[in-house]
C-alpha cells in the first residue's frame, strides 16, 4: 500500500495568512498541520509516501519532514502546478503508485479516534475497489455528500449540492485499488474545474465497489481549512494532550509505536 498527502492548494479561506505561507505548513497547537495526515497514514502502517506540494512550497515541506527515514518512512515529494482537483493525485502520482493500491489523505485533514487505525488494521486484507470514511456534520454543503437508502446503503455522493441529501460526509481519506489510476484518465472536470475525488468515489459505487465506513461519535474529524477550524483543531488537540497525556498527530511517537 503507498500513500498520498495532497498539500497543495491556494489557502484561499486562510488569506491572507496562505498568501506566504502553505496552509499545511500553519500550526494546530504545538504541530504543523501536515504532521496530523502523515501520522495518520503512519497510523494505518503506510511506509512509502509521497507528498504533492505547491512548487514555490516543496523546499519547505522536504527541509520539514526530510526524506522520512528519522521516522522510519521513506518520503518523496513532487509537485502539483495548478490546484485542478484532488483525483488528479492519482495522474501526478502514477508512476509512484506502480502496480500497488494506495491510500490518499488531503493534507488539511485531522483525525481523531481509534477507527481508522481499526479499520486499516482491516486495511491489511483490502484487496479491491474503494473505502471512504464518513463523518456527520452540521454543514453538508461544504463537502462531498454521502446520500443512503433506508437500508444504510450508500447511494450517491455529490460534490458540494445546494440541497445535501444527508448530513455525513466524505472525509479527505481514501484507499483505493490500483484501478483509480485508469478512473483519474477518464475524469472531466467539473463545472469549477476541478477532476474531483467525488466523481471516483460515485464511479466505485456504481461499481458496487465502494465500502463506507462511518467514524462514529468516539472519532473527531476536523478539514483545518478555515480560520475557525485552525483554533477549534488547535483548541481539541490542547485538550486532548494536557488532559490524556497523549500527543495526537506525533510522528516520532507513531513511529515508536
Ligand atoms: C474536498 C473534497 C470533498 C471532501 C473534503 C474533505 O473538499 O472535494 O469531497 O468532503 O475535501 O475535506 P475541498 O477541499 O475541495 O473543499
Amino acid at each position: 500500500m503507498k500513500g498520498i498527502i495532497l498539500a497543495g492548494g491556494m489557502g484561499s479561506r486562510l488569506l491572507p495568512i496562505t498568501s506566504a505561507c502553505s496552509k499545511q505548513l500553519l500550526p494546530i497547537y504545538d504541530k504543523p498541520i501536515i504532521y496530523y495526515p502523515l501520522s495518520t497514514l503512519m497510523n494505518m502502517g503506510v511506509q512509502e509516501i509521497l507528498c504533492i506540494t505547491r512548487a514555490d512550497n516543496l523546499d519547505a515541506f522536504s527541509n520539514l519532514l526530510r526524506d522520512g527515514s528519522q521516522w522510519g518512512i521513506d518520503i518523496q515529494y513532487t509537485i502539483q502546478d495548478k490546484p485542478t482537483g484532488i483525483a488528479e493525485a492519482f495522474l501526478i502520482g502514477e508512476k509512484f503508485i506502480g502496480e500497488d493500491s494506495v491510500t490518499l489523505i488531503l493534507g488539511d485533514n485531522i483525525f481523531y479516534g481509534a477507527s481508522v487505525t481499526a479499520f486499516s488494521q482491516k486495511g491489511d486484507k483490502f484487496l479491491s475497489g474503494a473505502r471512504v470514511f464518513a463523518y456527520q456534520v452540521p454543514d453538508p454543503e461544504r463537502y462531498g455528500v454521502i446520500e443512503f437508502s433506508r437500508d444504510g446503503k450508500a447511494i450517491s455522493i455529490e460534490e458540494k449540492p445546494v440541497q445535501p441529501k444527508s448530513n455525513y460526509v466524505v472525509t479527505g481519506l481514501y484507499v483505493y485499488d490500483n484501478s483509480v489510476i485508469e478512473k483519474a484518465k477518464s475524469l472531466k472536470p467539473s463545472a469549477r474545474g476541478e477532476l474531483e475525488i467525488s466523481d471516483i468515489n460515485q464511479s466505485y459505487l456504481e461499481e458496487s465497489k465502494l465500502e463506507v465506513l462511518i467514524l462514529d461519535e468516539g472519532n473527531t474529524w476536523f478539514d483545518a481549512g478555515t480560520a475557525d477550524s485552525l483554533i477549534l483543531a488547535s483548541q481539541f488537540v490542547q485538550s486532548v494532550q494536557k488532559r490524556q497525556s497523549t500527543m495526537v498527530g506525533c510522528p516520532e511517537e507513531t513511529a515508536l509505536k
